[in-house]
């Protein structure tokens, strides 16, 4: 029997916008993430400061977009692996490239409802302390 293909890991975020958002939807972060904003979508890709991909071949199956200091913490915004790549072991292969990259800081991200089990299986910590103030809401 045949192995799984060979996946390559790639740091940085020089990438094609249109390979980016495909992904996004393939995975089906692209739920709830921007995807028709493309000049959101273009600054959410460019400024965010530790971009882990997984590609098999040319097809990009997978990415951790993350905005870091690099020493003390680490905010992995988006985690997304294409569906028909799901649970093979790149998502938390993406986790742990994006640790190893600042390992003095502390991953902190806001789970989607479908994948809450999935950080506590890979390690991560429940913190009922997290606060979240909505992009849409104002300082009162
Ligand atoms: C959540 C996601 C990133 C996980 O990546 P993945 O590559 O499929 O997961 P992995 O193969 O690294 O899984 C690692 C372990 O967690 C388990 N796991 C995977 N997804 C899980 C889930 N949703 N719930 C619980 N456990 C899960 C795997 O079975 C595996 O267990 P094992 O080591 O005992 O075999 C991926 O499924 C995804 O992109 N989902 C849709 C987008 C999304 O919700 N992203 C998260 C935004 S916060």
């Amino acid at each position: 029997m045949e192995g799984l293909p060979e996946i390559r890991y790639q740091a940085g975020n020089e990438l094609d916008l249109q390979q980016v958002i495909e992904l996004y939807v393939a995975s089906t972060l692209g739920e709830r993430r921007p995807v028709n904003d493309l000049a959101r979508m273009k600054e959410m890709l460019e400024r965010a400061n530790l971009v882990w991909t997984a590609w098999e071949g040319e097809l990009l199956v997978g990415i951790a977009r993350s905005l870091t200091d690099f020493v003390y913490a680490t905010y992995v915004s988006d985690l997304a692996v294409r569906v028909s790549h799901q649970r093979t072991g790149i998502g938390k292969e993406l986790l742990r490239r994006t640790k190893t990259s600042a390992p003095q800081a502390s991953l902190v991200l806001l789970a989607a409802p479908a994948a809450a089990e999935y950080y506590s299986k890979v390690g991560f910590e429940h913190m009922p302390r997290a606060w979240m103030l909505p992009a849409n809401q104002p300082i009162r």
